[in-house]
């Protein structure tokens, strides 16, 4: 219904999500410059998809190499697959889908690189198959995660962890439309998740499109409406899960978690297994995205604080695993003790990956 991202004529479209709910369009991209750019401006966005939308960019940069007179020369190709992988990966820091989608297609590259067509035939197939792999993990992960809901419960989520942050269904609003998908009647009430709105502008619109039940407040109002018992649960994504099972999501995230635990309501995290980054050993290690000031001194692109205010403006939070009640992976739930219990997750190696992220824009 809307391709969030898709390969198409030679070429990476996307639905550029920053234009939504207001209009529906789509962003052309013909090298791995436009891809980065696109990730850092947030025109895609949502930790799957970045990782999608790197594995596709690094394959297009390989594959606009064909026209280089060096293409021949010794070290060339090495070097240009470096600085490619590397253009894509210093884009958005927490996500660490991005690594892990880029660390998969340099194993594609180390296998390939003597062969330039086939080195760009494969690459392609590489991101590809990790496109599709996504959408069968997120449907893995609803059925998983749909057990944990009852009919009649009203779901409370944050940010957008959807059809639109991932290559289609959703983690967890995946598990949402299991729930409805099995003929339970589930709700949902969405955080408009201030500052960049993905609550109010794209989790509200990708339900109304799929005509899940959804009501909108605005972050504020989360005590309030547990405190009424309005929601039966809260359900989020994650950017990035350290081994103890501390995770990174959405900044607003945490206070959600405390305010659950204090009216107890379960808090779930439901997340791919390339969510998982078994190399940082706690939420401390997480590199924390710190973004433009302007998109808190402005709301709709008018000014609601004087240019000159002084603006602290991290993307993202880290809830600690004690306040996790289960993590819904497509392999299976996860319960606490997390570490312990993410330690024992098969097909879950340590992983390399050649640019660790850090840094961030002010
Ligand atoms: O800044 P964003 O919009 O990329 O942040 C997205 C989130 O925080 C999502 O909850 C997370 O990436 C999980 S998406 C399945």
């Amino acid at each position: 219904m809307y391709p969030v991202i898709e390969w198409k004529d030679h070429a990476l479209v996307m639905l550029d999500q920053r234009r939504l709910p207001g209009e529906k369009k789509f962003v052309v991209h013909r090298d791995h410059h436009d891809v980065a750019r696109s990730i850092r401006d947030m025109v895609i966005r949502g930790a799957p998809a970045i990782g999608i939308a790197a594995a596709y960019g690094i394959a297009l940069g390989v594959s606009r190499l064909e026209a280089s007179p060096d293409l021949g020369r010794p070290g060339f190709l090495e070097k240009a697959f470096r600085d490619i992988v590397s253009t894509i990966t210093t884009t958005r820091p927490t996500a660490v889908n991005l690594f892990w989608a880029a660390a998969r297609i340099e194993a594609v590259f180390a296998q390939s690189r003597n062969d330039f067509p086939r080195l760009c035939r494969e690459l392609l197939a590489a991101a590809q198959s990790l496109d599709r792999e996504d959408y069968e993990v997120n449907r893995a992960i609803g059925r998983n995660g749909r057990k944990l809901l009852k009919s009649g419960d009203t779901v409370l989520t944050h940010c957008n962890a959807g059809a639109l942050a991932t290559a289609g269904y959703g983690t967890a609003l995946g598990v949402v439309r299991a729930a409805v998908e099995n003929g339970m009647k589930v709700s949902v009430i969405a955080g408009e998740t201030r500052p960049y709105l993905q609550g109010a502008r794209l989790t509200v619109w990708e339900l109304q499109e799929d005509g899940i039940p959804v009501t909108l407040i605005t972050d504020s109002m989360a005590g309030y409406v547990m405190k009424r018992k309005m929601a039966q649960a809260v359900i989020v994504g994650a950017d990035r899960v350290a081994a103890n099972g501390d995770t990174a999501n959405k900044i607003g995230t945490y206070s959600l978690a405390v305010l659950a635990r204090h009216h107890g309501i379960p808090f779930f995290v439901a997340a791919p297994l390339s969510t998982i980054d078994p190399a940082t050993a706690d939420g401390d290690g997480i590199p924390i995205e710190e973004r433009d000031g302007d998109e808190v001194r402005m709301f709709m692109g008018r000014a609601t604080a004087r240019p000159q205010t002084a603006v602290y403006n991290p993307a993202f939070d880290v809830t600690p695993a004690a306040l996790i009640s289960a993590l819904i992976t497509e392999e299976r739930i996860l319960y606490p003790p997390l570490g312990k219990a993410i330690a024992a997750l098969r097909g879950l190696r340590r992983r390399s990956t050649s640019a660790r992220p850090g840094g961030g824009r002010s």
